[in-house]
């Protein structure tokens, strides 16, 4: 074997990551451990703990072979040359910054066995969204051990999205590797760019320093947020006036200085990512006196919150001011299509309203189910998770999609509106469905950022 590499914390970033090293690296040892017993013995297992296209395959090839998952992070620590380390950095609930800086706590846990567990130097990489300055920290506190020990700390920002994260990871965009300007931290940089260029093209590896490499996974997901937030707040606008929310898209996402990308208007954002890095940058400014830079950030998270909230409003309005009693079947849980994930999702919000106004809510999701019996967990209300979408459908009064699972354009819609209870709604909160037929149909169909195509407009 070349190197042992060693991930701590084998969630959806780690997992897939270390899968798709071990597969293009089969001279590598690559170990992914993580404190969590059950979803050790899940990525063992035929059913993996994450949802991710392609990821099965990858998996299959390498594991037992160049790729072992275990508990054992002692162990894993003491063979490595190579630490990733992706555990989860959560907004911190408490204290100084609650609310929006980073709880650091797992990383500095996982500094202090790196030290307990090592007998020589080592390289050691961030993997997991960190504020900007954490490496510095994670020197510090690595540096100060008393073995006379020296571990390199690099940044090596993750740019996956779920989903995709198998075509990412192997295919990126660009690898950033950030690194001390020393002779060792560039010999650590080095060796991770070795790795890398096994599958990736020189030229799309890109070498920063530390801190520059910190920033650029906040700053890269704040960018791609403002987008979503600059086209929802224009969607607002559209509903009030004959404008059409996709055309303006469209016809913006030409403007090859604008580009395509991420300008679909939706109820919100989700994730792990987005909302957390804002805060974090929001933090970071506020943090270092720049008070209108912190303001300018944080606006991209409220406009999200404004665009959830605005989705419930006009359910609600819609359906003759009272949802109380109403069957409502919910499309969707996960924070966007092709993840089980739902974490941040904007259903949960959404979700938590409806049942705030009493709705009775039949929930349908093709792969978030079990996330979103977790995620709602406590709150009152009436609540069915249902496995198919036409029995969630089955005497509700609206549909409301919060995914954009590209199977909703499939069902018969006809069928759907046959059982459900008439006046029918449906609120495309993703812009997925044909909502002119919906609107033959029968159905009175309110998408974002467009007209509604209401049989009852005049009623109301
Ligand atoms: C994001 C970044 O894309 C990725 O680079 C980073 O490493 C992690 O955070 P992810 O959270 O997996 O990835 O999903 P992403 O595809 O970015 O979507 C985030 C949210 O924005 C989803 O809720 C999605 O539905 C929503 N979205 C996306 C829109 O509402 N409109 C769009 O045009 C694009
Ligand atoms: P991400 O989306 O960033 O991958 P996840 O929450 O999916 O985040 O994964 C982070 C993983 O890190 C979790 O499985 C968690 O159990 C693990 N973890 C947290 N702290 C430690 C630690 N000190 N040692 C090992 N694993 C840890």
């Amino acid at each position: 074997m070349n190197k042992t590499i060693l991930c701590i914390g084998a969630g959806y970033v780690g997992g897939p990551t270390m899968a798709v090293i071990a597969d293009r690296c089969p001279d590598y040892k690559v170990m992914v451990v993580d404190i969590d017993a059950g979803r050790i013995a899940a990525w063992q297992s035929e059913q993996l703990p994450i949802y991710e296209p392609g990821l099965n395959d990858v998996v299959k090839r390498a594991r037992n072979r160049n790729l072992f998952f275990s508990t054992d992070v002692a162990a894993g620590i003491r063979e490595a040359d190579i630490i990733f380390v992706s555990v989860n950095t959560p907004t911190k609930m408490f204290g100084a910054g609650a609310g929006r800086a980073s709880d650091l706590q797992y990383w500095e846990k996982t500094a202090r066995d790196i030290i307990e567990n090592s007998d020589r130097d080592k390289i050691v990489v961030e993997k997991s969204t960190l504020p900007v300055r954490t490496a510095e920290a994670m020197n510090r506190i690595l540096g100060s051990n008393d073995k006379g020990l020296h571990f390199d700390v690099l940044s090596n920002p993750e740019f996956l999205a779920e989903g995709t994260a198998i075509r990412d990871l192997e295919s990126p965009d660009r690898v950033l590797i950030g690194a001390m300007e020393t002779p060792a931290g560039l010999k650590a940089q080095q060796v991770l760019i070795d790795i890398y260029t096994r599958w990736v093209p020189r030229e799309k590896i890109k070498t920063a320093n530390i801190w520059s490499s910190e920033l650029t996974k906040l700053v890269s997901n704040a960018m791609l947020a403002q987008r979503i937030s600059s086209v929802n707040s224009i969607s607002a606008l559209c509903e009030k006036t004959a404008a059409n929310i996709q055309e303006v898209s469209e016809a913006i996402g030409m403007d090859r200085r604008i580009g395509n990308r991420f300008l679909r208007a939706s109820i919100g954002f989700g994730g792990s990512c987005f909302k957390k890095d804002i805060l974090n940058l929001v933090y970071l400014c506020e943090h270092y006196g720049l008070p209108e830079v912190a303001k300018y950030w944080e606006q991209v998270v409220l406009m999200n919150e404004y665009q959830e909230a605005r989705f419930v409003e006009n359910i609600i309005a819609s359906m003759f001011n009272t949802i109380a009693g109403k069957r409502i079947a919910i499309f969707g849980f996960a924070f966007k299509a092709d993840t089980g994930d739902t974490r941040e999702s904007p259903a949960i919000y959404v979700s938590r309203l409806l049942l705030e106004e009493h709705a009775q809510l039949a929930i349908f999701d093709p792969k978030a189910l079990a996330n979103a019996k977790l995620e709602l967990q406590g709150v009152a209300g009436q609540v069915e998770y249902i496995t198919d979408p036409y029995e969630a459908a089955k005497g509700a009064h609206a549909i409301a999609v919060l995914t954009e699972w590209p199977e909703f354009a499939e069902y018969d819609y006809e069928r759907l509106y046959r059982i459900m209870e008439k006046p029918a709604f449906i609120f495309d909160g993703r812009n997925v469905l044909d909502h002119r037929k919906l609107y033959e149909i029968g159905f009175n169909v309110y998408p974002i950022g467009q007209r509604a195509l209401a049989h009852l407009e005049k009623i109301k």
